[in-house]
């Protein structure tokens, strides 16, 4: 036998040496929740270690990331009151904006200050957009929302637009109305290739969603490969600077297809469920808790991603530091 692989493998030394795939804290972003009225942070029961922040409390956990020296981080708003257009949403003194320009006072110089662009957070039927008389989501009314919601946050000082609501064409809408409006410089990160996930149920209670039912007329159905690569094609065509996919763990077969075609780059979200499963797991000591994290995360950029959301991004940070 000539052929031994396990040569490569005999030290720590050698096995750092010839890894392919690193993670560095700058390549980590932060979903961060923002809880309006809020005067501390209010824990969420189904994400162990994440809470809804208070704007004092989200202002010191922004430090603390930056200190760990994570990429940037990305903002979702609770607002107190919701109604039937989401009007919270395009509100300056809405919640998400106002966190945002508290963010960007803080550490905008250091990290990439995002806000989610979506109606869901702000309407009472919970919905990523408006409705038509008969209760359907309305594709090119939504539009009309994203303009305004998108001048909202880039007006409060957002670095980065998530476009999570899975609307066609809303990435050529925001980016039309930001050219139209004096923010041409603003960037937007399209969430291309967004599946209707069970993943998302943590993140349900994270904001307080009003939804009944579902989102499977606009996201994608979990089934399709080949149709979250036409949603990332789509997207770039439009205009997107960076593209996502989302879940993470459960659709590293089309984040490497993105990887492969993409001519920006590529990100993932590892949404809340995959988050609650890990610390769930670990909390009845079934996994090791540290190196179930690494691993996850290295998974999902050894699958192609140039970066990735994650609940994690500041403690792990600090491991890598
Ligand atoms: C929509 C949005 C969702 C998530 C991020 N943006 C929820 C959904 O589409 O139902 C989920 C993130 C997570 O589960 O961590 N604004």
């Amino acid at each position: 036998m000539t052929l031994r692989p396990r040569r490569l493998r005999a030290t720590p030394a050698m096995r750092r040496l010839v890894s392919e795939t690193l993670l560095h804290p700058a390549d980590l972003v932060l979903p961060m929740f923002v809880r309006e009225g809020a005067g501390a942070p209010v824990p969420i029961s189904s994400m162990p270690g994440v809470v809804q922040h208070s704007l004092d409390s989200l202002r010191a956990a922004l430090v603390a990331a930056a200190e760990a020296g994570v990429g940037g981080v990305m903002l979702f708003g609770v607002p107190e009151h919701k109604d039937a257009i989401g009007s919270g949403a395009t509100d300056p003194d809405g919640i998400l904006n106002v966190a945002t320009r508290a963010a960007v006072e803080e550490v905008g110089g250091a990290l990439v200050v995002q806000t989610d662009l979506c109606l869901d957070e702000f309407t009472d039927h919970g919905h990523c957009g408006v409705l038509d008389a008969e209760g359907r989501v309305d594709n090119d009314a939504t539009l009309e929302r994203y303009r305004d919601m998108a001048l909202a946050q880039a007006s409060a000082g957002s670095a980065l637009l998530g476009l999570s609501g899975m609307m066609d064409g809303q990435v050529a809408a925001v980016r039309d109305a930001l050219d139209t409006d004096g923010f041409a410089g603003n960037p937007i990160l399209g969430y291309a290739a967004k599946y209707a996930s069970a993943f998302y149920g943590p993140f349900r209670e994270a904001v307080q969603s009003s939804l009944v039912g579902d989102r499977r007329t606009y996201q994608l159905d979990p089934a399709n490969r080949r149709e979250g690569l036409r949603e990332i094609d789509l997207d770039v065509a439009e205009g997107a600077d960076i593209v996502m996919v989302k879940p993470a763990m459960s659709y590293l077969d089309v984040l490497a297809d993105a990887a492969a075609a993409s001519p920006v780059p590529v990100w993932a979200y590892q949404v809340s469920g995959e988050y609650a499963m890990i610390e769930a797991a670990a909390a009845h000591g079934w996994i090791d808790r540290r190196r179930a994290v690494e691993e996850s995360v290295l998974s999902i950029r050894r699958a192609g991603a140039d970066a990735v959301l994650t609940y994690w991004a500041t403690e792990l940070a600090g491991w890598l530091r």
